[in-house]
């Protein structure tokens, strides 16, 4: 972080100084404690468009980390949670938009058989391993080095480790993690078949799960190499382990089939959160019977208290509707401007003569600088500058875009052309600075 802020974040730094008495590290979740100079404070957003505490106008990349995939406050999704909260807030009971949403989902997503809806990602994806345990009646999962299934023990391991470390023994990612929670894990690096095949042969008895984001989204944006979701399917179905899709990034993104549909290559196990509920908390786990047979028999539990309550199953309806609408025309134009964005940043670095590596399928991307045109797996991440991306995002948030300080860009329906030409030239006056030496 930079320590000197300029007085335009003043108001958004006071109030970071007054969080933090009463919020430890001044957030509610830790990703948002990183940030370009502290954690901002926000009033107001919609559209592709947010506005700090400070009254600054930010283009924004970052969609919330992901949900807001139609833009910000979408004003007909706004009006059905509304018109869905006035009925009720939650039933702790099976309703009709919640039937409506799972028979939407069942019909889009190629793993879902069966459904079960949850809250946030983190949890969705325990429940998968769960199910995939209650199944084989194993206790290990592979999980690829870079790879993040939310915050929880047992998948808290090689999130992101030091380059030399990984593929080696799982690396808790903070402390506090349960050590026995390791054991259960063998954690490998991506998009490396022969890897896996071999970590299979010595431990495929053993190996309940095998659990990827079908696009390594958080580090890197990298997509699987031509074969490889294909060859994890075919080792798990000769080993009889489950493969679990997290497709809390890609889903509803890549398409509303999500990966699996986008790539041809169907999990037993998918999660699905973020955009799924446009900013409100929403996840499924989604699966094939066989897979899903432990929460049919209640033979394994998942639960929550808040799971399918109305505002967030209204918000997940509308934002499916509104994404298959004309022939799913948001996503083609999401996927259109990405491309164009992503495009013109590449372009960008080879006129600056700048080592920027510019990856991924459109709707959501990764910039980072690197000797490396292109990465595969997550130790080509790892080598990345951060300290060059840093400048990068101070020099884009004082010209007014707003972006995650890891890498990652996501653009939503919301976006313009307009929006994606004014950002390209951002960045070129901040590349420019950057490759005279200045500070942007
Ligand atoms: C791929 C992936 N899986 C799981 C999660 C966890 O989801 P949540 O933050 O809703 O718990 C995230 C969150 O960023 C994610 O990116």
């Amino acid at each position: 972080m930079d320590s000197i802020a300029p007085d335009r974040f003043a108001a958004s730094r006071a109030w970071h100084d007054r969080t933090r008495r009463v919020l430890a590290g001044g957030v509610s979740s830790q990703f948002r404690a990183l940030g370009v100079f502290h954690p901002m404070h926000y009033v107001r957003a919609e559209g592709a468009r947010i506005w700090d505490a400070d009254g600054n106008e930010l283009l924004d990349y970052t969609l919330s980390q992901g949900p807001c995939i139609l833009g910000h406050s979408h004003p007909e999704l706004v009006a059905r949670v509304q018109a869905a909260v006035a009925r009720g807030q939650l039933f702790a009971g099976q309703h009709e938009e919640e039937v409506l949403l799972a028979e939407a989902l069942q019909r889009l997503l190629p793993c879902a058989e069966l459904l079960r809806f949850a809250s946030t990602g983190s949890e969705a994806a325990q429940a998968c391993i769960r199910l995939a345990r209650a199944v084989t009646g194993r206790q290990r999962i592979i999980k690829f080095d870079g790879h993040y299934h939310g915050w929880l023990d047992g998948v808290a391991f090689n999130v992101a480790p030091p380059g030399n470390a990984a593929g080696g023994a799982p690396v808790p990612w903070c402390s506090g993690i349960a050590e026995s929670a390791a054991g259960d894990l063998i954690c490998l690096p991506w998009n490396d078949l022969d890897a896996i095949r071999m970590a299979m042969t010595r431990h495929g008895d053993e190996v309940a799960a095998i659990i990827t984001e079908p696009v390594m989204c958080n580090q890197g944006c990298i997509e699987p190499e031509p074969g490889f979701l294909q060859g994890l399917r075919e080792i798990c179905d000769t080993h009889g382990s489950a493969l679990i899709f997290d497709e809390i990034i890609t889903g509803f993104r890549l398409g509303l089939g999500g990966a699996q549909a986008h790539y041809g290559v169907t999990p037993d196990l998918a999660l699905f959160g973020k955009a799924l509920g446009s900013g409100f908390p929403l996840a499924a786990i989604a699966g094939r019977a066989r897979w899903m047979a432990p929460l049919q028999s209640g033979a394994a539990y998942h639960a929550g208290t808040m799971n399918g309550n109305n505002a967030c199953v209204a918000a997940g309806l509308a934002t499916v509707e509104i994404l298959e609408r004309d022939d799913h025309a948001a996503l083609r134009r999401i996927a259109r401007l990405g491309a164009m964005l992503r495009d013109g940043l590449a372009q960008l670095g080879v006129a600056h003569g700048m080592k920027l590596r510019v990856q991924g399928p459109g709707p959501m991307f990764h910039v980072g600088f690197s000797g490396l045109a292109r990465a595969t797996e997550y130790r080509h991440v790892a080598a990345d500058d951060r300290a060059a991306y840093q400048s990068f995002c101070r020099g884009m948030l004082l010209r007014g875009v707003r972006l995650i300080e890891r890498g990652l860009w996501y653009v939503s329906a919301a976006h313009t052309a307009a929006d994606i030409v004014a950002t390209i030239a951002h960045a070129d006056a901040v590349l420019r600075a950057m490759a005279a030496g200045r500070r942007p």
